[in-house]
């Protein structure tokens, strides 16, 4: 069966978010824009939908809309550091190339040296270059791993997540004049796990960082545990001054269970853009037996509020994808009473504005069996929204669980905005104050769907949606 059939055939694959056709992908890696082109790669078995020597698969776009399938840019070489996989990175585009800066993995060590690739003018073939850049890490660390490089003024730096057999997981800082030779710094930022707040991880991956025209900063790390593997996102505020850079407490980036190891790309115009990897949420036999696992979220913009917080929305771009007119409905509903909001395909944007005359209490259903007893769940509580999709699915091998999302205008009297984007098996919800839940979810039905709200609370809540359904566009060769 060609990879082409499956995916047809695949009620879960999903139409508009970044992935080939079959087979594993986790990390997006080496975001960049190059001469005219947002390049995005990722971490690629092309061989199974199984986590095992890893690749950099590769798309490019010139508007983030239209993508265009690229050769694999980085294959593991046998006999070589990077034997049993290319792991994450990032990339710059300098000097007419992308410089593509990777951790090389063998099954033999347990951290993994930083390597570079340079690419012809267009950004499509990559040469290794024979020497590792950071060949073994730094005393007291044991975790090792996904280099990220940005420029400084005259100099380049790097951090390269770690963890120290002392607890602390860290972003450790590296200077080069030449993106050859590289001098360690000493952390940019470390933190235990065990400090008050919120858990960051015994190691971080994927250490990213935004810098802002205001000088603001934005640390974003995944939280690894040495016993169970990745937990969640993070996100810190910074500021750097004449004494290094320094970061607030720590807050979650992705509130869902299916979002990892994101990754950040300068845009021309100044926008700092973020994808993630959102992972299965199913049992290993059914991701085997649908031949593909492991999806790219859809492209992000990321701001800092003055008070520290991160803001994202998807990138305005992706308005393209609309098609046909939007459908709007307004429907105010009673306590005990339902309606419907919308009748929708299973790509789709739909955005709910609730207004409360009294308790900020409501549910949302995204129902996606013709009987309405398969639904994506959202409950509206004061100042939260919670995901509930533990009836998602009549299959007992997808999995389960509620995950809240912090709705702050959901106070008795107030109004709030969900934005919710699915993609058959995927969903991203966005709130007006700017966070973000990504998960996955497992309908055994085809469109149409539907959205209705139910009243639970003691008071009348109004709402207004508007409904768009998404299509790639004539010549996307995701
Ligand atoms: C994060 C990660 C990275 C590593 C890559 C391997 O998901 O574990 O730390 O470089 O995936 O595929």
């Amino acid at each position: 069966m060609s990879p082409h059939r499956s995916r047809a055939r695949d009620r879960h694959h999903p139409a508009i978010h970044l992935r080939p056709p079959a087979n594993w992908i986790n990390d997006p890696n080496g975001l960049v824009h190059h001469r005219g082109h947002y390049h995005v790669f990722f971490q690629y078995n092309p061989q199974a939908p199984t986590h095992e020597r890893v690749h950099w698969g590769h798309y490019r776009s010139a508007d983030l809309v239209r993508w265009q399938r690229q050769p694999i840019a980085l294959t593991p070489t046998p006999g070589r550091p990077d034997a049993d996989g290319c792991f994450s990175g990032n990339a710059v585009s300098h000097r007419g190339k992308i410089i593509a800066f990777y951790s090389t993995h063998r099954a033999d060590r347990w951290w993994q040296p930083v390597a570079a690739a340079d690419s012809d003018p267009s950004g499509t073939v990559f040469t290794k270059r024979p020497e590792l850049l950071v060949s073994r890490p730094p005393q007291g660390v044991t975790t090792f791993r996904d280099p990220y490089v940005w420029r400084e003024g005259e100099h380049w730096n790097m951090i390269v997540g770690a963890g120290f057999g002392d607890g602390r997981a860290a972003a450790l800082l590296y200077t080069s004049h030449d993106l050859a030779s590289w001098t360690y710094r000493g952390p940019l930022h470390s933190r235990s796990d065990a400090a008050d707040g919120l858990p960051t991880g015994d190691a971080w991956e994927c250490p990213q960082l935004a810098t802002y025209a205001d000088g603001g900063l934005l640390l974003v790390t995944s939280a690894w545990y040495r016993h169970s593997g990745p937990g969640h996102t993070v996100g810190w505020a910074g500021a750097r001054d004449g004494t290094g850079h320094h970061f607030d407490a720590p807050r979650r980036l992705d509130h869902g269970p299916d979002f990892y190891a994101p990754a950040l790309l300068h845009a021309p115009d100044g926008r700092w853009l973020l994808w993630g990897w959102s992972r299965e949420a199913r049992d290993d036999a059914w991701t085997l037996e649908a031949g593909w696992a492991g999806l790219l979220t859809l492209p992000r913009e990321v701001s800092l509020t003055p008070d520290g917080r991160v803001q994202q929305a998807p990138a305005r771009e992706l308005a393209a994808l609309r098609s046909g007119p939007p459908s709007r409905t307004v429907r105010t509903v009673a306590p005990g009473e339902s309606a419907v909001l919308a009748e929708l395909d299973s790509v789709a944007e739909v955005y709910v504005e609730l207004a409360f005359d009294g308790a900020p209490v409501c549910g949302l259903r995204l129902n996606t069996s013709p009987d309405n007893s398969e639904y994506l769940g959202f409950a509206v509580r004061y100042g939260e929204v919670q995901v509930d999709r533990s009836r998602s699915a009549h299959d007992p091998r997808a999995h389960g669980g509620a995950y809240s999302l912090p709705l702050p205008g959901a106070v008795p009297g107030g109004n709030c905005r969900l934005r919710i984007l699915i993609d058959r098996s995927v969903a991203e919800v966005f709130t007006d104050a700017g966070e973000a839940l990504t998960l996955r979810f497992y309908p055994g039905h085809d469109a149409p769907w539907s959205l209705t709200a139910h009243g639970l609370g003691g008071d009348c809540v109004r709402l207004g949606t508007e409904a768009h359904a998404l299509r790639p566009p004539e010549g996307d060769e995701r």
